[in-house]
């Protein structure tokens, strides 16, 4: 795991001291609400319905066990006992008081943590595929890469203030679990014909009002090069991106607008001038990768018998083996879902307990490492098969072993009514009705892959047009409706989904829901994905059935 240095320390130290004084200054009125609002957006606070909402950044979704712990005890002594992990990998809090803000960040700063970037119109964290260095389809561990852009995004002097606020995810593997194509900049190892490894450069991908997949500007980028090109399409972003209306501020519009041809000729042009000042040395990418080395995991781990005897005798060890743990590239070894999705907690959220046993396990079990994912759970990635039976064991009494990734019920859903002003439906409410209504394991698993994603309102920031089921939540005069979309995907194929029709009243959406997956069940052949039977038959029996029914 990467160690930050002195000057990472200083520099978080000198943030939390410059804020004291900011949000001093705003509690003795001697700055106006404006004013404290473009310093706070600088460190992550956010005003909310109820409370602040405060977003801790955790660079590419890697977090030890030691700042597990510190997350569960400002939880406890600053929060109400929990906190939320985000589609972005990140923490958020979401009660807070203003005033205890600056305290708390100088707990985080204890453990290296922060929230500098985490909102405003800046460069945001970096994200990465929660398998990086585990996965066996991986090119190459893209963290070193997300680690030197975390580097150079870090207070980059010229993009503080860009048109809107800027993303970018980075993955090395076959199978894209990055949502690499929904971000402003999409970035994926890649090898070119003579077998070199170097990256696939994507821009103008975001979801949000207008969903766009991103376009490829450069098939094939030299790993010398990376920042250089980086900050060239930055430049041209921050140069040309329109700051005359927020809506159409973002990167997508620009390239939408200026169309991909000219887009790229623009960034070539940008990049011809400093590409020669921004050379990346292979001396540094070795020093940084070697902050991400392979930790020592144990030659004889494939040899043991227990773990088939477990797997033979328990039937519900067996199933969560089965959804909740990965491939691993060592023999011997497993990645390990931590599943935050159980039916009756809202998807992302996890209390101080379960933090600390989370800790707890990672330390024991994990080379003391954890990882958050894009869909919103855990992973201790490096856990040797026989010790997979005690991990369960732990986290199923604990409610952190729901056998549920990659299933129905394994859902996105933003904070919705519950936390959010702009919101226009109970998202977290909605998400529990559903899990209610599908809370037989076995059928979950016989649907198979399905990937519910819900906003509150569309403004989109939980990613529902990428859903397989996409749920957005609507104001018809005053109530809350839902429009659902169909096909949507944001891994390899990415896809927008389709809207299915009128949208419907509270009351019938999870009669929808299950609507939907029964006529998936009649309609799919053989072992089909959800995905596939929708592209294959369309739109047309999910609407007949929905809207006869409904
Ligand atoms: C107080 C109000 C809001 C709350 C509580 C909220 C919450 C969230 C959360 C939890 C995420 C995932 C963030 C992460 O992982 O870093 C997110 C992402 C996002 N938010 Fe919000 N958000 C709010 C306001 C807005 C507004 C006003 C917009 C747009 C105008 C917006 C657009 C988005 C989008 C588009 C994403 C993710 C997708 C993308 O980056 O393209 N959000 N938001
Ligand atoms: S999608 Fe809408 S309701 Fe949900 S968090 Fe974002 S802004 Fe709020």
């Amino acid at each position: 795991m990467y160690q930050y240095n002195k000057q990472d320390q200083t520099l978080i130290e000198e943030r939390v001291s410059e804020f004291r004084g900011q949000t001093q200054r705003f509690l003795n009125g001697e700055l106006g609400a404006d004013q404290f609002r473009a310093l706070r957006l600088m460190n992550g606070l956010y005003v909310q319905t109820h409370a602040p909402m405060l977003r801790v950044a955790v660079p590419y979704g890697l977090l030890s066990s030691k700042q597990l712990r510190k997350l569960a005890s400002v939880s406890r002594d600053y929060d109400r006992g929990y906190c939320h992990f985000t589609t972005r990998q990140n923490v958020q809090y979401n009660w807070p008081a203003l005033e205890r803000v600056p305290d708390l960040l100088a707990e985080l700063a204890t453990v290296q943590m922060h929230s500098i970037q985490t909102s405003g119109n800046c460069l945001r964290n970096t994200t990465s595929d929660h398998l990086a260095g585990i996965c066996k389809d991986e090119i190459e561990d893209p963290r070193p890469y997300c680690e030197i852009i975390r580097q150079w995004t870090t207070l980059h002097p010229e993009f503080a203030y860009l048109p809107r606020k800027f993303k970018i995810a980075v993955s090395g593997a076959g199978h894209d679990r990055a949502a690499v194509q929904f971000h402003d900049i999409g970035v994926y190892l890649t090898k070119n014909d003579s077998g070199e490894v170097g990256f696939r450069i994507l821009a103008g991908g975001g979801l949000g009002r207008t969903p766009i997949i991103g376009q490829t500007v450069r098939p094939f980028l030299k790993k010398q090069d990376l920042l250089s090109y980086l900050e060239a399409i930055v430049r041209v972003y921050n140069l040309f991106g329109r700051r005359d209306n927020k809506y159409k501020a973002r990167i997508k519009i620009l390239v939408k607008e200026t169309g991909l041809e000219k887009f790229t000729a623009m960034i070539e042009a940008e990049w011809q001038r400093i590409r020669d000042e921004m050379v990346l040395s292979s001396e540094r990418i070795e020093e940084i990768k070697a902050q991400f080395a392979p930790p020592a995991y144990d030659p004889t781990a494939g040899n043991d018998d227990s773990f088939g005897a477990h797997l033979a005798d328990n039937a519900a060890f067996a199933k969560w083996i089965k959804y909740n743990t990965v491939d691993h590239k060592v023999s011997g070894y497993r990645g390990a879902y931590v599943s935050l999705k159980a039916p009756d907690s809202p998807p992302g959220d996890i209390t101080a307990e379960q933090l600390e046993a989370v800790a707890d396990l990672a330390d024991q079990y994990s080379f003391g490492e954890i990882r958050s994912t894009h869909r919103q759970n855990l992973v201790l990635a490096d856990v040797k098969q026989t010790d997979l039976f005690s991990v369960w064991q732990q986290l199923d009494a604990i409610k952190l072993a729901t056998p549920n990734i990659g299933t129905v019920t394994d859902m996105i859903c933003c904070p919705g009514l519950d936390f959010c002003s702009l919101a226009n439906a109970s998202s977290i409410g909605v998400a529990k009705k559903i899990n209610e209504a599908l809370d037989d394991l076995d059928y979950i698993h016989d649907i198979g892959d399905i990937k519910i994603n819900m906003s509150g309102c569309m403004n989109g920031c939980a990613h529902q047009s990428v859903g397989h089921i996409g749920i957005l939540g609507v104001d018809k005069h005053g109530e809350e409706w839902y429009q659902i979309t169909l096909g949507g995907s944001s891994e390899n194929e990415a896809a927008i989904g389709e809207r299915l029709g009128p949208s419907v009243a509270k009351d019938q959406i999870t009669a929808v829901i299950t609507t939907i997956l029964d006529v998936y069940i009649q309609q799919r052949l053989e072992d089909e994905p959800f995905l596939q039977t929708v592209k294959r038959v369309g739109l047309e029996p999910f609407k007949e059935r929905v809207y006869a029914n409904h």
